[in-house]
């Protein structure tokens, strides 16, 4: 079998879509989980973005050991630079700069030429080479280039001494036999000890899956992708798709270091992150993806289970049948829980963590994994200087204007405000905006049960604009009022956040 690598982009390229936004310590609890997960590169971030993202790529770099760490940057002095240092403290990192190749994008993004692009391309390199970082070099846009054009960077990168040449389908344009032939070319044109040939693929045809196996088959040997395939408009390959194929089409010789086992807890964290929803019919992570309804499936399933699933289940550790926490289950049984779904929490978190897992269980029959998941991922967002909700009540009713009473804690001071809305949640948002001084306007608003039951804890995921930065915020609660306030908080502290 030869390898595969494979290059997770989740915090990168998967925050491009509006749905998806990590703080940098959110980066780094899912860095360390990309790592369990077994993924040979993380793509942790663009440093010249900003600060919270070159801090991220720091954070990440420092701490997350066995992946390389990479960091993006355009071929430009300044923009290498801020990557350079991001990565300073990596075990292992590398340095990904890009340029386009289709003439489109040479001249509407960036208004060069040809010739002055391949000379970007060479001087970035050079300058690249004596930072001791590997380097990756993205022909963006390459599906839609002249294969002339191609060929001439793809040599001049070469040369210049790159260790890996990613081809990007950017605009999810290609079909699978187009970039099979691609890869071909490509290889064969450069010849023996190549660099190793790379393919980055978005989704805009809803082929992104298979363009990637496609130009695994004709000779890449290192693919991107993301978590549920998230990323910018129709979004990026996903990475869980990619592995099981090469995994249950064996004949293809090819293969991964991915324990796919961590594949499910990893999606599980990246929902309970990031609020974003993965649809039930997705394939290897979704809710439904191993729930057979038709009767004669059934049958058949029980008798054998290869019948209806050509993936197992248990090899994407896809719970069966969760344990089930309860308020029976003592201190033990909660941490084994945190364990089994890959949290290791320091001895303050663990015990904050246990009591909300107390609260919960006096309000809730029985705990499920996503409530686990939920409450420590709330334990794990509280910040000092953030506003936490202390208390509130509502009153609301037929012919009654709603009314809400909000009080919050931040550091120690209690500060409370009362305020009148068109509804209970537009009253307590008010409030809020009273005691932070802050006018949010909200953008969307979107709440769902998290398991199934009348007791089910609600999750609210909203986007709201404040001092014109646009902010996700996720809250969970089994009052659905309680998860608005804390999901508009959760947007308030990270625009406190960004103030620091
Ligand atoms: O889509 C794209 O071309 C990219 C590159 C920077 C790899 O994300
Ligand atoms: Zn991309």
């Amino acid at each position: 079998m030869e390898q595969v690598f494979v290059v997770d982009t989740t915090l990168r390229d998967g925050e491009q879509s509006p749905e998806i936004s990590f703080n940098p310590e959110e980066k780094l609890r899912f860095a360390q989980q990309l790592a369990r997960l077994g993924v040979d590169v993380i793509d942790a971030g663009y440093p010249a973005l900003g600060k919270d993202d070159a801090q991220a790529v720091a954070m990440v770099a420092q701490e997350v050991k066995g992946p390389v760490i990479m960091a993006l940057a355009q071929p430009d002095p300044q923009e290498m630079e801020e990557a350079m240092e991001a990565l300073r403290n990596a075990e292992r990192g590398r340095i990904h700069l890009y340029i386009p190749v289709s003439p489109i994008q040479l001249k509407y993004m960036l208004n060069l030429s040809p010739d002055e692009a391949i000379d970007r391309a060479s001087t970035s390199i050079r300058y690249a080479r004596g930072s001791g970082l590997e380097i990756e070099f993205t022909l963006e846009d390459a599906f839609r280039a002249d294969r002339g054009f191609i060929l001439e960077m793809a040599r001049t990168v070469q040369e210049a001494g790159v260790n890996f040449i990613n081809l990007s389908d950017t605009v999810g344009g290609a079909i699978p036999s187009h970039v099979g032939k691609m890869v071909s070319w490509l290889r064969d044109e450069l010849g023996s000890g190549h660099p190793i040939l790379s393919i980055h693929c978005h989704d805009d045809l809803g082929m992104a899956t298979a363009n990637s196996v496609a130009a695994l088959e004709a000779g890449a040997r290192q693919f991107h992708a993301t978590i549920g395939g998230v990323g910018t408009r129709a979004g990026n390959a996903a990475l869980e798709e990619i592995v099981m194929a090469l995994k249950i089409w064996d004949d293809l010789g090819l293969t991964t270091q991915v324990n796919t086992q961590e594949l499910y807890r990893t999606v599980r964290m990246l929902m309970a992150i990031t609020g974003v929803v993965i649809q039930p019919h997705k394939a290897i992570i979704g809710k439904a993806a191993y729930v057979h309804k038709a009767e004669s499936h059934l049958m058949a399933v029980v008798r054998e289970k290869r019948t209806f699933e050509i993936v197992k289940p248990e090899d994407v550790g896809y719970p069966r049948s969760p344990m089930i926490l309860s308020k029976y289950s003592g201190r033990l049984s909660f941490e084994d829980k945190l364990r089994e779904l890959g949290y290791s929490l320091d001895s303050d978190k663990l015990e904050a963590a246990y009591q909300r897992f107390r609260e919960l269980v006096g309000k809730k029959r029985e705990i499920y994994d996503e409530d686990v998941v939920a409450l420590v991922e709330d334990v794990l967002a509280k910040r000092p200087g953030a506003f936490t909700l202390h208390e509130f009540s509502i009153s609301s009713g037929s012919g009654q204007e709603p009314m809400a009473r909000v009080a919050l804690l931040q550091e120690n001071s209690l500060r409370e405000a009362s305020s009148k809305g068109s509804g209970p949640i537009d009253a307590a948002f008010k409030a809020i905006d009273e005691i932070t001084g802050f006018k949010g306007r909200l953008l969307n608003y979107a709440i769902k049960a998290l398991t199934e039951g009348k007791d089910a804890l609600g999750e609210v995921v909203l986007r709201v604009r404040i001092k014109g930065e646009e902010v996700v915020g996720r809250g969970v609660a089994t009052d659905i009022v309680e998860a608005s306030i804390k999901a508009y908080l959760d947007g308030v502290n990270r625009v406190l956040r960004g103030e620091d």
